[in-house]
């Protein structure tokens, strides 16, 4: 068998995004029977499902085990003591708590949220099908620590999950919310109706196109510049107040960024996102099988996907803990087992 090799999203240097040339997967709709939260999701770019985890499991099992996965690196972090709460006691992240290394997507509660039914019928809807592959993006276990210990000091940092070179609804993304979530705390953040703008953004702009081209690998950061065109056809910032086992579902060209905590309130969320399988190329399944064995983590796209920077980097861990018990549903999604 040939040797897997792996694209690194910090220095991807591809001629395009990868998998471009693969088949486009298209989301069920249209359909007599479609749920309002479907119709909503296209035209708003995002949509908030509720309770598909019930709220005493996303308090007391899920955030409590992002509690347990924060202390148990002991380098000083305690959860109920604010006077620990500062980078210097806690692994390293991006963002103020967005983790992508550690194996992050692989700790025990992070497969459990992925193969919660509610949330795989979601997908099962979105897509119109049950035969899924599931991603290994991250999460976020922000807490409240000095601004000036958070990347770009805690300020916005609005970007499109997709390269302007794939400009169609290509991916779906998804996170459950796990503690409360009101307006003055972290949490995602979206420029509603953005998504839908977003080809028209770089047809329109193809002028300011730099020498290097606009990134090849799926991700655009905006300036406040560039979205001044998306304001002006009417797109508004909306953070969407949540309650834990709250699940919100973004089209991957929505511009959006996770907000910081402002006040004391931790945040903490799991992405999860799922694709048609059929979507996936051979090349690709292979790569995502070693990923799930080395215990990597990967862009939000769970066919197209680079990994994370910094996987094998000499301060990374993977696997810090047990390596996790998936279910058959998960298993079949990764590709271990076949539908
Ligand atoms: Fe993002």
């Amino acid at each position: 068998m040939p040797q897997v090799v792996f694209h690194d999203q910090k220095n991807y240097q591809g001629a395009k995004p990868i998998g471009l040339d693969n088949p486009i997967p298209q989301l069920a709709v249209g359909k007599e029977d479609e749920p309002q939260w479907l119709t909503d999701f296209q035209r708003d770019g995002y949509v908030v499902v509720k309770s598909v985890v019930d709220r005493e499991k996303a308090l007391n099992y899920y955030a409590n085990a992002g509690e347990d996965w924060l202390e148990g690196f002991k380098m000083g972090y305690k959860r109920d003591d604010p006077s620990t709460w500062d980078a210097k006691n806690l692994p390293r992240s991006n963002h103020g708590g967005l983790y992508s290394q550690y194996s992050f997507a692989h700790a025990q509660f992070v497969w459990d949220a992925k193969t919660e039914p509610k949330i795989v019928e979601l997908f099962e809807t979105l897509w119109g099908t049950k035969e899924l592959t599931v991603s290994f993006d991250g999460g976020s276990l922000a807490v409240p620590i000095p601004f000036d210990q958070v990347q770009g000091n805690a300020k916005p940092w609005p970007h499109s999950d997709q390269s302007a070179y794939r400009p169609q609804r290509h991916c779906v993304q998804g996170l459950l919310n796990l503690l409360p979530n009101g307006p003055d705390d972290g949490g995602l953040t979206v420029l509603k109706g953005s998504a839908n703008l977003f080809e028209q953004y770089f047809k329109e702009h193809m002028h300011l196109e730099p020498p290097e081209k606009w990134p090849r690998r799926d991700g655009f950061q905006w300036t406040e510049d560039e979205l001044k065109w998306f304001y002006d056809k009417g797109c508004e910032w909306v953070k969407p107040v949540m309650e834990p086992g709250d699940f919100v579902l973004w089209d991957s060209r929505e511009v959006h960024y996770g907000d910081f905590p402002k006040l004391q309130n931790k945040r903490f969320a799991i992405y999860i996102c799922y694709k048609p399988m059929s979507a996936m190329s051979p090349e690709q399944q292979e790569r995502k099988l070693e990923a799930f064995r080395r215990g990597y983590c990967t862009t939000h796209d769970p066919c197209d996907f680079l990994i994370k920077g910094d996987q094998e980097a000499e301060w990374n861990v993977n696997f810090p803990y047990a390596k996790p018990v998936i279910n058959e549903q998960g298993q079949k999604a990764i590709g271990l087992i076949p539908y």
